[in-house]
């Protein structure tokens, strides 16, 4: 081979400061009428035209912030086949990347191992399967999708009921024709926010699978997947911008989960961490989202979307099948607290402490509201209704991790048809 590797940095980019109140507005439509008050909770106005969208994202950037990687490589690789050698991608400063962090982006440092496989035929049959179903039900976000829909922002878009304050004195206390309205605007932008995120999450995670997966089988299925996540960001995005208006920043507990894995250098880490753990919750929130929201256009997006992420886990599922069956103890151990410290992360994300301020309502008395919902609660178990089965299936329901389960209140799950 006449190159030479290629040696780079990884750049996850998340907007994570986004402007004093971190969110995001856009201007696209005139809406005087509502929430005149919306700009005093921090909600920034966002440039209009591309060209200034686009010279915000030319501003200068360093690399005095980029991090050294977090662990150094392992020998959690699974045993080479003769045709495929590893490299370790090492995280160097790339002279052509400009210095400074513009404000809508940062940069992350990882290491990983990078395997070149050469033997291109099939070796994983089910993989390969996996693979031709993406190509074949691959959909483009801009042609299948009715972006002509004209959404209210402020309407019950998800129903109330999914509101974490529902039904509680808070609730009645507010104005129906103001407060009610402005804060599902504000719900709605932060949970599909979220989903947005993830989704950048995933996009990148699955770029590194590409690099690490040891067979042709399992890199192409992964390339098939980052283009089926790139669609994703896509549809998210572009529903954000034009039909909600509003964007949070992600949740620290979904981005430290995301630094967490796209900074771990252990490949089964990234699958379990994005394949399992993310897109698990993911599929079970969407699916909560599809049967209950009360707007078509986000309804078919989420539908759409689902389907390729029920791809996405079975990738996972098939790739850690018998990899921890042998695995040292110590090595477990590490699994173990993984899985029980980031169900634990993605279950919090789900309490919105984000929305109260920004909507300008009472914080505390809003998330104590929240903590108490009975409604909130069996939400947030069921997003756990296709993680429990999983990690079962890869053999990961050590007695550890099913005591954590069992505190979060979701082993009820673990028999349950995963792939349903
Ligand atoms: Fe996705
Ligand atoms: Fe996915």
């Amino acid at each position: 081979m006449a190159r030479s590797l290629a040696v780079s940095v990884a750049r996850a980019v998340f907007d994570t400061t986004l402007g004093p109140g971190g969110l995001l507005r856009r201007r696209t439509k005139e809406r005087p009428e509502r929430d005149a008050s919306a700009d005093e909770s921090g909600v920034v106005a966002l440039a209009d035209t591309p060209s200034e969208r686009e010279l915000a994202a030319e501003a200068p950037r360093t690399d005095a912030d980029a991090a050294a990687p977090s662990s150094p490589p392992e020998s959690g690789v699974s045993a080479a086949d003769d045709d495929t050698s590893r490299t370790r991608v090492e995280a160097v400063p790339d002279a052509r990347m400009p210095a400074m962090p513009s404000p809508e982006e940062s940069v992350l440092a990882v290491a990983h191992e990078l395997s070149y496989t050469w033997k291109y035929g099939s070796t994983r049959p089910d993989l390969h399967t996996l693979y031709e179903k993406s190509k074949d039900l691959m959909w483009n976000a801009r042609t299948r999708l009715a972006w002509d829909t004209d959404v209210d922002p402020q309407a019950e878009i998800v129903s109330d009921a999914f509101n974490p304050i529902y039904g509680t004195d808070i609730w009645r206390r507010l104005d129906k024709k103001r407060e009610v309205p402005r804060l599902r605007q504000h719900l709605a932008s932060y949970m599909i926010s979220n989903f947005l995120h993830g989704e950048q999450g995933a996009l990148l995670a699955t770029s590194q699978i590409v690099a690490t997966a040891p067979t042709a089988d399992a890199k192409l299925y992964a390339a098939a997947q980052v283009f089926d996540e790139a669609r994703h960001v896509e549809a998210y995005d572009r529903y954000l911008n034009e039909k909600i208006e509003l964007v949070y920043p992600p949740s620290p507990y979904l981005k430290s989960l995301l630094d967490t894995v796209l900074t771990d250098s252990r490949w089964d880490m990234k699958y379990l961490g994005m394949q399992i753990l993310v897109e698990g919750v993911a599929l079970g929130a969407f699916g909560l989202i599809h049967n209950t929201a009360k707007e078509p256009l986000i309804k078919e997006i989420t539908h759409l979307i689902m389907q390729d992420e029920a791809r996405h886990v079975a990738f996972g599922v098939l790739s850690l099948k018998g990899v921890y069956d042998h695995m040292p103890e110590s090595e477990l151990r590490d699994r173990e607290d993984f899985i029980i410290e980031s169900s634990k992360q993605l279950r919090d994300r789900f309490l919105a402490q984000e929305v109260w301020e920004a909507a300008g309502l009472p914080k505390k008395e809003c998330e104590e509201a929240a903590e108490r919902s009975e409604m909130m609660q069996m939400f947030r178990r069921l997003l756990f209704s296709k993680i429990v089965p999983n990690v079962k299936r890869l053999g990961l329901m050590t007695p550890r991790v099913r005591r954590g389960f069992e505190e979060l209140d979701v082993i009820e799950y673990e028999d349950w048809d995963a792939s349903a």
